[in-house]
């Protein structure tokens, strides 16, 4: 791809602005060297005003999405691109969230411009483990962890039932819900089916990688070692 759309891509600015800053020798190489609009070098080597190109290329991240957020980039209201840099959303490949949580769902979102990592992430040959915390509106009636863990159960308008997933019961109305798969809504729709209802949901952990301290409303890059760790502990 010539420079010049690479850079306008990643949200420095129109085709126009971008030329403009070629024209005033603010983009080179590693070593300082002026760079021209048409040149196609990579994107580790490509300097602004001397600063590597933000992102780096193949960015992956982890936000925590609060509540009442939406993943998606033309929701009327509030959405997690709001959350990250504004030039994140003119992004070229964009940076797409990997699944989506509701708005009304807070937790761990993976983002990522990196296609065949998105793909490795949801494949269902990965079997990556997702933890939900949620809270019920009524007490478990103690049958559900058997109802969730038989692989047989069916939801409305489904045509396979739902993989086994696993119970971890916190309390009368809080339980940790850990499913390998991601269909519409499943968490709601599961604990609806068991005759109960999700007041708050959020998503503390996907494979080995936790939200930990990341605040509400923040984000972080993801390295070599988180996206190891994210692996790690797939169900075999
Ligand atoms: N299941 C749900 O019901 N909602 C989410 O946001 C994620 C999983």
């Amino acid at each position: 791809m010539k420079l010049v759309k690479l850079i306008a891509n990643l949200g420095y600015g129109s085709r126009k602005e971008v030329a403009a800053m070629f024209r005033d020798g603010r983009i080179t190489d590693a070593e300082g060297e002026v760079l021209y609009a048409d040149d196609r070098v990579e994107h580790d080597a490509i300097r602004v005003d001397g600063a590597p190109l933000d992102p780096p290329a193949g960015l992956a991240l982890m936000l925590h999405k609060p509540t009442g957020y939406t993943c998606s980039t033309k929701d009327p209201g509030r959405v997690i691109y709001d959350l990250l840099p504004s030039r994140y959303r003119l992004r070229s490949p964009l940076l797409s969230p990997v699944g989506r949580l509701d708005r009304d769902t807070s937790g761990l979102l993976l983002m990522t411009d990196d296609g065949q990592l998105l793909h490795r992430i949801v494949s269902p040959k990965s079997h990556l483990p997702k933890v939900y915390e949620a809270t019920l509106a009524s007490d478990l009636r103690g049958d559900e962890a058997a109802v969730f863990a038989g692989g047989t159960l069916m939801l409305e308008s489904e045509k396979t039932p739902l993989a086994p997933a696993t119970l971890e019961v916190l309390g009368p109305r809080r339980a940790w819900l850990t499913l390998t798969e991601g269909r519409y809504h499943q968490v709601r729709r599961m604990f609806a089916a068991v005759g109960n209802h999700v007041e708050a949901l959020h998503r503390p952990r996907i494979g080995g990688l936790a939200l930990d301290d990341l605040p509400a409303g923040q984000w972080r890059a993801l390295g070599a070692a988180d996206l190891q760790r994210l692996f790690e502990s797939a169900v075999p």
